[in-house]
């Protein structure tokens, strides 16, 4: 199967053209955001499929039947594809969940103002950065990936679509401290605690559940339930667009993966980027299990 890999380049970062256009892009940056709006946003591979679900059910009462009856790019579509506005027209439900993959410094101007609660997923990068390696290999509308040696350094580089981790990062981080409308929550704590960090998304939402309905919410957005559920692991999406034959959406769901793939040099040169990087932000990561 033939790439896709048409690159739409938007304000110095590359994004795969099969979903963005200049015009998806350019109507995203002056997207009127409604006080009751809420928007998930995380660099890819952080999580945020799981959030996605984890928001559905919290809306639903950890009932499961929106999120396993609609695809999770209708629910909560992503604000820059070029379908999005078809998708939260014919939304029905309130709020409206939307999704962004676009740093700080494109999307913050349209949020000034707005009370739109945002969460921002974000995860170790070093296994953000093996989890992309391999979404790269089956989704094929992204370039080649190489080898993981030569992925890493794009990675370090911010030349990989979508930008650069670091900026992402620091954008919605280190740029938010002071907003009180945005919760920061991280791929470890929902893998280490689901039901605390459900219980503490639904008090951010002003959702709050009982334990019953937070215990439902847990077993649907297992990794288990989620592996099966055709509406979030991609088996319906197109072949030419996701090649399961080369990989799963649902890979392995694991944290401190990237001791299995990291030699020591590129460790040793990952943490230097990431020391001068990332200097100033006050930001910690768990590294590993
Ligand atoms: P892995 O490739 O490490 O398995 P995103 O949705 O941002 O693209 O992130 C995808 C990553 O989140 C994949 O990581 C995927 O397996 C993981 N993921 C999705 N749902 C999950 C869940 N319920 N529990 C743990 N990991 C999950």
């Amino acid at each position: 199967m033939s790439r896709l890999d048409v690159i739409e380049m938007f304000h110095g970062i590359s994004f795969p053209g099969h979903l963005h256009t200049q015009d998806s892009l350019q109507l995203a940056l002056k997207f009127q955001f409604q006080d009751t709006d809420i928007l998930i946003t995380s660099y890819p591979k952080s999580g945020t499929t799981w959030m996605q679900e984890i928001v559905t059910l919290i809306f639903s009462r950890g009932d499961p039947h929106l999120s396993q009856t609609v695809p999770n790019w209708a629910r909560a579509p992503w604000l820059e594809h070029y379908y999005c506005a078809a998708m939260l027209e014919a939304a029905s439900t309130t709020p409206r969940i939307i999704t962004t993959h676009l740093p700080h410094h494109l999307l913050g101007p349209a949020l000034q103002g707005s009370k739109a609660k945002i969460i921002y997923v974000s995860r170790n990068p070093k296994d953000v950065a093996v989890s992309f390696y391999y979404f790269h290999k089956m989704a094929n509308f992204l370039p080649d990936a190489g080898s993981f040696a030569e992925f890493l350094n794009q990675f370090l580089e911010g030349t990989l679509h979508f930008g650069s981790w670091f900026d992402h990062i620091k954008g919605w981080t280190c740029q938010t401290a002071t907003m009180n409308n945005l919760l920061n929550v991280t791929y470890e704590e929902m893998s280490m605690d689901l039901h605390g960090t459900i219980k503490r998304i639904g008090s951010f939402l002003q959702c709050p559940l009982v334990e019953d309905e937070i215990s439902n919410c847990v077993k649907h957005c297992s990794f288990s339930s989620m592996k099966d559920n055709k509406m979030v692991n991609h088996t319906l999406t197109p072949e030419e667009i996701m090649d399961h034959s080369k990989g799963s959406f649902m890979r392995n769901g694991e944290t401190g993966d990237w001791k299995n793939m990291f030699t020591e040099e590129q460790n040793q040169c990952f943490e230097s980027v990431y020391k001068s990087k990332m200097q100033g932000c006050t930001l910690k990561f768990v590294w590993e299990d």
